[in-house]
């Protein structure tokens, strides 16, 4: 549909209440919840549920991907966590489709005295956070996940950290979006329009210019880049490659692993995601290479060479894909989420490692505020102002 066919209402004519730009499950998430609450919503994608999502493992894993100096991140990633069960249950009604939700938990082991070491300073730090995370030894970690290889030191039984599968997730995004009058715009935003001061829109590739109340710039590694938006609103988001591959468990080794299995090899993390319907995905480098998703032998080595290390068997299994995205790194690994210095227009950006563990608490925001205008309490850190300072100090 475009802009000139869009319904009456409040606002200017022809105008939607709320414009998301992009279509991952950030963007569709935000599109459904704004949808659900009776605004008048559009999204604009070549490809909804196409991007980083459809590479992405879909680890929902606050307690073993805990880093220094990220706590306050922690709590916004463990508060999205606990949505997850009923977040899952009411997008699997409202779409019919299933998500491929996994409370399966979590171990994280280590190979040599390093890696041990790394993986009991990482115990300390979740132990003065107060997260659930059990020491064993290596034979306690072989008894749970006996393919496991015979040099493992001993590991970190997480029961929390959970998984859900990208692709699925998106594709019941989309489907409950549309069942709630979201309309797709199979489109690139490629400008941001303004007038009088504030955010009114997009204009799309083909050149159609949709009007809108609030827009919401939720494009991934590309939001930092979207022409029209000024300078200091432009989220400072950045891609950040991952290569990932998919093999495939066949029916007679099932169950091949149990529970997502993780470790640093030789400084460098490795994990291992098994789905219910027999795939295993092993993930991911991660590579500054700007917007650049090559797949190449070099990350592939890589994987595989950790991933045998950790898991001797995965050579045997076939190997069906391979692939690379782009994470939208922020300065501090954490979100943008609110609105920015230009009426209008908001951010749901930067989710960097955890797009897909922040996508329920994420719609619950940007909801919040693109209905009440404000933003919940857990979100207040996470404001885009905290990267412009002179904006933050004239807020205080
Ligand atoms: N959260 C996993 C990754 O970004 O590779």
């Amino acid at each position: 549909m475009h802009a000139s066919q869009c319904p009456d209402g409040g606002g200017p004519p022809g105008a939607w209440d709320v414009l998301v730009i992009g279509g991952g499950p950030i963007g569709l998430v935000t599109a459904w919840r704004a949808a659900q609450r009776g605004l008048r919503t559009a999204l604009a994608d070549p490809s909804p549920g196409g991007g980083a999502a459809r590479v992405a493992a879909g680890m929902l894993a606050p307690v073993t991907e805990l880093h220094y100096g990220e706590e306050a991140l922690l709590a916004l990633n463990l508060a999205s966590a606990r949505r997850f069960p009923a977040f899952t249950a009411e997008l699997e009604e409202a779409s019919g489709r299933d998500t491929g939700y996994r409370a399966c938990g979590t171990l994280a082991v280590a190979l040599d005295s390093d890696d041990r070491a790394h993986l009991s300073e990482l115990h300390q730090l979740q132990l003065r956070c107060g997260l659930e995370a059990t020491w064993l030894s290596g034979r306690e970690c072989r008894r749970l996940e006996p393919m496991l290889a015979p040099g493992v030191r001993g590991g970190l039984r997480v029961d929390g950290d959970h998984q859900t599968d990208p692709r699925r997730l998106t594709q019941a995004l989309l489907t409950a979006g549309e069942r709630a009058g979201v309309e797709l715009l199979r489109q690139r935003a490629v400008r941001l329009l303004t007038a009088g001061g504030r955010a009114t829109g997009a204009q799309l590739a083909d050149g159609t210019r949709v009007s809108a109340g609030q827009t919401v710039l939720a494009a991934g590694s590309h939001s930092g880049t979207l022409a029209g938006v000024p300078e200091e609103v432009l989220p400072p988001v950045r891609p950040v490659k991952g290569q990932l591959l998919r093999l495939r468990v066949p029916g007679p080794y099932r169950p091949f692993l149990s529970r997502t299995v993780r470790a640093v090899v030789r400084g460098t993390p490795v994990y291992l995601v098994p789905r219910e319907n027999g795939e295993l995905v092993v993930g991911a480098t991660t590579e500054e290479l700007g917007f650049d998703t090559t797949v190449t032998a070099g990350g592939v080595y890589q994987l595989l060479r950790d991933a045998h290390e950790l898991v001797p068997g995965v050579t045997e299994l076939p190997l069906v894909e391979t692939c690379a995205g782009l994470r939208p790194g922020s300065p501090d690994n954490a979100p943008l989420l609110g609105p920015t210095a230009l009426p209008g227009l908001h951010l749901a950006t930067g989710h960097h490692r955890n797009g897909v563990l922040l996508t329920p608490l994420t719609g619950e925001v940007l909801a919040e505020l693109l209905t009440g205008g404000r933003v919940p309490d857990e979100a207040i850190p996470f404001s885009p102002a905290r990267f412009t300072p002179a904006l933050q100090e004239q807020s205080l």
